[in-house]
């Protein structure tokens, strides 16, 4: 028989022991990162992206008895619908589906100059992916009476002017659904929530401001409102961890900020700008 010392170890560093999770976007930064820590603390992990190389690469690290990939593009509703019925067929449920995947556009281009084409494609992916995701997971947990949907946001979700405006809009968009469906989906006994991101270094960061991890790493720490601390995807996994673990389980409706307060100030006040302890 287990020892009361070994299962209080294993209920800390197995807090997803049991549980299967499907991540979208899981082939790069955040997603990639929240795969692993899942699959650490004993998920099952499926990983829907469209970076087939990638994703078997993430697959392989993990091993692939703990995980799975399978080709899906997010703003195709049968991929998702295949996804989600993928991970129930090789695991038996859906405890955990993160809605990650996301793109970015060009930035500093005005209001006048975007394109529809431009703006829909964001949307289409941010929001109508994220959309899909929910659906797909709600059809299986709602039978299930259980589950948790977490989606990824960002800052921009409070923050205006920080970033083009069909990335703020979708991610505005994203906060909205997850509301909603919390209200939905309560009465099955099924959680929604999202996480709303400061910049982390992953290709989606880098390509949007042209910089390499460490230039941009330098230039939020700058601008930061938490000194001492770099934001890193891991931090944003282990926000993901929290919310699909037991521990959240009254937690729903609630947009979680990993900004380190930065979204809750305007840096052109400036009260706190000059330390009083030197
Ligand atoms: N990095 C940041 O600073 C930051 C901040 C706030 C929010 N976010 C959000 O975090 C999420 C993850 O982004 P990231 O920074 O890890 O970027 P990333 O580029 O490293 O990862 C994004 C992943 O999504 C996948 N993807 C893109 N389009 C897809 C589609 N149509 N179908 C399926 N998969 C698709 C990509 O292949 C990639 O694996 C995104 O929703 C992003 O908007 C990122």
């Amino acid at each position: 028989m287990a020892s009361q010392a070994s299962l209080l170890a294993s209920a800390l560093t197995k807090r997803l022991q049991g549980k299967v999770a499907l991540i979208t976007g899981g082939a790069s930064g955040i997603g990639e990162c929240t795969a692993k820590l899942f699959s650490k603390h004993g998920a099952k992990v499926v990983i829907a992206d469209v970076a087939d190389d990638l994703a078997d690469s993430v697959v392989a690290n993990i091993g692939p008895s703990q995980s799975t990939f399978i080709h899906c593009n997010v703003t195709k509703e049968d991929h998702v619908r295949n996804a989600v019925d993928g991970a129930v067929s090789k695991y038996g449920k859906l405890d955990i589906m993160f809605n990650n995947a996301g793109i970015s556009d060009l930035p500093n281009v005005g209001i006048v100059d975007i394109a529809k084409t431009d703006f829909e494609r964001v949307l289409s992916v941010n929001v109508t992916g994220v959309f899909l995701g929910m659906k797909h997971a709600a059809r299986v947990m709602i039978p299930a009476r259980n589950g948790t949907i977490i989606s990824t946001s960002s800052i921009v979700s409070r923050l205006a002017g920080a970033a083009t405006h069909a990335y703020t809009c979708s991610k505005h968009g994203v906060v909205g659904l997850t509301r909603n469906l919390a209200v939905e989906l309560g009465q099955y006994g099924i959680t929604v929530n999202c996480i709303s991101p400061h910049v982390v270094a992953t290709p989606l960061a880098k390509g949007f401001v042209g910089l390499d991890d460490e230039a941009l790493e330098e230039m939020m720490k700058s601008k930061a409102n938490l000194k001492g601390v770099v934001l890193k995807a891991d931090d944003i996994a282990n926000a993901a961890l929290f919310l699909a673990s037991d521990e959240a389980k009254y937690v729903s409706g609630h947009n979680l900020f990993v900004d380190g307060g930065f979204s809750n100030y305007n840096s052109a006040l400036q009260m706190y700008e000059d330390s009083p302890y030197g």
